[in-house]
């Protein structure tokens, strides 16, 4: 039995479970359930946090994992990955208020960000060479400027609707995303078979929709 964990809800999570459906996966998903095994493959589903799969996955409690690359490359964890998925894509970006007068990223020197990607917006603001604070908050993130704790945010960006039900405009990409499949480095003989088993099947669901 090869264990996967996936968003349990958020962008991931609609695009993750269809991926294991599209590869004739059954499985029962109720939202109360935060583990599900399935009927006619031996896989069983752990529905997490997306910030703790890489965690998860490097300690072996989940042998694989579907997580975005924002989250992965944030917590310094590229090694685990297995390949890219193709679905799920996002940008990281800058965005500050509607009204501010914005012109390059200099502007943001010694101005505070909120962010749930401090590891992220300080390697790209080194390469810019903006000295910023970074506040590091773990949601709500669009909600910062509006109560006076930032003049600026960086979080994830995929229609732009948050930003812009919450009167923000995007300035800057840091980071272009998509969900990528992860592997604990210590999977047993068998484990490595199922993933093969799987990885055969998402290649045959990949081709399908291209
Ligand atoms: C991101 C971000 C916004 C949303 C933006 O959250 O924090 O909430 O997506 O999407 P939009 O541009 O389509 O409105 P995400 O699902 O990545 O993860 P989180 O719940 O862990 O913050
Ligand atoms: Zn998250
Ligand atoms: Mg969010």
């Amino acid at each position: 039995m090869l264990r996967i964990a996936i968003q349990k809800s958020g962008r991931l999570s609609d695009d993750s479970l269809n991926l294991i459906r599209e590869c004739g996966i059954s499985f029962v998903n109720s939202s109360l359930k935060l583990m599900t095994e399935c009927t006619n493959f031996p896989l069983e589903i752990l529905f997490l946090r997306d910030d703790d799969i890489p965690g998860y996955v490097a300690d072996g409690v989940a042998d694989i994992g579907i997580v975005g690359q924002n989250v992965l490359v944030e917590e310094g964890k590229q090694e685990l990955t297995v390949e890219a998925l193709g679905f799920s894509k996002c940008r990281l970006s800058l965005a500050v208020p509607k009204s501010t007068n914005y012109t390059s990223v200099q502007d943001l020197d010694g101005k505070n960000i909120a962010t749930s990607y401090p590891n992220l917006l300080q390697a790209f603001l080194d390469e810019k060479g903006v000295q910023a604070n970074i506040h590091t908050i773990s949601g709500s993130v669009e909600i910062a400027p509006g109560i006076g704790l930032a003049e600026a945010i960086c979080d994830i960006v995929s229609s732009g609707s948050t930003l812009i039900s919450n009167g923000l405009k995007e300035v800057e990409r840091v980071f272009k995303s998509e969900a990528v499949l992860i592997a604990s480095p210590q999977l047993t003989a068998e484990k490595r078979q199922i993933l093969e088993k799987l990885l055969f099947r998402i290649h045959a669901v990949q081709r399908a929709r291209r």
